[in-house]
């Protein structure tokens, strides 16, 4: 990166404060959560991605996205296609991933009671 006055300048990536262990990350195959996914599984940490993959956007830069998590191996990614709203579905991934993290990204962009409910109720 370069400044106004042309100096170089050092960009460094912020440190990611989780611990080791099982990251669950809900929104997962959307376009941050995806990102976090494959830099949490490069520094070692097991991911379990949650999403209802739907269709705001095209489902398939979503399956894309996850095409790539996957190869990482079932030993570090598991992709489950759950909603957040779903109590019970969510409530038997917890119990067989015991996850160390939860990083709440589901969201849809746009529709501001959706969004509500999703992120601050948590519904
Ligand atoms: N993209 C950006 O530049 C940016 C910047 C700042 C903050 N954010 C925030 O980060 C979050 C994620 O943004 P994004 O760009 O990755 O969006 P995205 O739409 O790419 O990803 C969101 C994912 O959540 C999933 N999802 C939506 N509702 C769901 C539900 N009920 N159950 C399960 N999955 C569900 C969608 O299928 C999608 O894959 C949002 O809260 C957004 O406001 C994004």
């Amino acid at each position: 990166m370069v400044t106004k006055d042309k100096e170089p300048i050092e960009f460094k990536e912020p440190a990611l404060n989780v611990p080791a262990g099982t990251v669950l990350i809900t929104g997962g195959a959307g376009f941050i959560g995806g990102h976090t996914a494959e830099k949490l599984m490069k520094r070692g940490n097991r991911v379990v991605a949650i999403d209802n993959l739907n269709p705001y956007y095209q489902v398939e830069f979503k399956k894309e996205c996850l095409s790539i998590l996957e190869a990482y191996g079932a030993d570090k990614f598991r992709f489950c296609q759950v909603d957040i709203c779903d109590k019970e579905g969510l409530q038997k991934i917890f119990a067989e991933e015991k996850p160390e993290v939860v990083i709440h990204l589901a969201a849809q962009a746009g529709e501001i009671e959706l969004c509500y409910l999703f992120n601050w109720v948590g519904l």
